[in-house]
């Protein structure tokens, strides 16, 4: 028996990094993963990664900036699978600016990405979950979700507001049997932040990370799974930093 046996689970941002990394390892577990994603190519990968990691994957490409999309994912999902157990919101964007040459378009594209796109799964999922009284949402935030961060104001905006959706999730859900949560992570080695980075920015930034290292999307595909389990089932309402110490403080690293 793994973890996720007789589990449905819907990923979003499954086509590629921590997405699609946590989409494996949940089928590993023996979920069955519906996949959504704009990038359909992306999605076919990872579906085929599910498959030889001896689960069922269904491909739902979706826009989770879109509301009704968002609705269809979860319609089709629970057509599919019968059910929903666990949605996990991790698409997500960046963009980078400051905050008087931000585009007011470009900021609607990154908070509605980021942001609404959680309240519009979330709003679509809860009915199926509250059908069964049971049921995990884990949103991906970011360490820019409890710390300010220059040039992506946005985007920090955008997912400090995701750690306020999980707290009221929580709050309105837990005695109906869902559990809300969400991962911060820090760096974690993936096409965003291989786009987003350049070597002197990576090397700086490692330099601040008290285990002097970036992550895996498989590190924290890890912490992904184990959250929505009922490994974690005390676990609720709550923001989880995945950065190598990087928001524990300040001061000398090497002692
Ligand atoms: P990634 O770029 O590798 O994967 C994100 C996926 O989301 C892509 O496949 C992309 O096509 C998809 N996506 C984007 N907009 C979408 C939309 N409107 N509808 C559906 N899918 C959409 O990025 P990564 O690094 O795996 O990021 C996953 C999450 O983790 C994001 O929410 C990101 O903000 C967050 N994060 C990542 C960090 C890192 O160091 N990699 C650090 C902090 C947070």
């Amino acid at each position: 028996m793994g973890m996720y046996t007789d589990k449905v689970i819907i990923a979003t941002g499954a086509a590629a990094g921590i997405g699609q990394a946590s989409a494996i390892a949940f089928a590993r577990e023996g979920g069955k993963v519906a996949l959504a994603d704009l990038n359909e190519e992306g999605l076919q990968e990872t579906a085929a990664r599910v498959e030889a990691a001896g689960s069922e994957a269904f491909v739902v490409p979706t826009d989770v900036g879109d509301a009704d999309a968002a609705q269809r994912m979860v319609d089709k999902t629970v057509a599919r699978f019968g059910k929903l157990d666990v949605l996990f919101n991790n698409a997500g964007i960046t963009s980078r600016a400051v905050i008087h040459e931000t585009e007011v378009e470009e900021w609607r594209r990154v908070i509605n990405t980021n942001l609404s796109s959680v309240f519009y799964c979330t709003r679509a999922a809860l009915p199926e979950m509250l059908k069964n009284k049971s049921g995990v949402i884990i949103n991906t935030s970011s360490m820019s979700g409890l710390v300010g961060t220059g040039t992506v104001a946005a985007y920090s905006a955008a997912k400090h507001g995701v750690n306020g959706l999980t707290k009221s999730t929580a709050l309105e859900y837990s005695r109906q049997g869902i559990r809300c949560v969400s991962l911060c992570p820090g760096y974690i080695v993936t096409p965003l932040t291989e786009a987003m980075m350049n070597e002197e920015y990576k090397a700086h930034f490692i330099s601040l990370v008290p285990l002097g290292r970036s992550a895996t999307a498989d590190e924290a595909a890890e912490f992904v799974i184990w959250l929505g389990s009922d490994k974690a089932a005390y676990v609720n309402g709550s923001c989880h930093q995945i950065d190598g110490g990087l928001l524990s403080g300040i001061g000398i690293i090497d002692g």
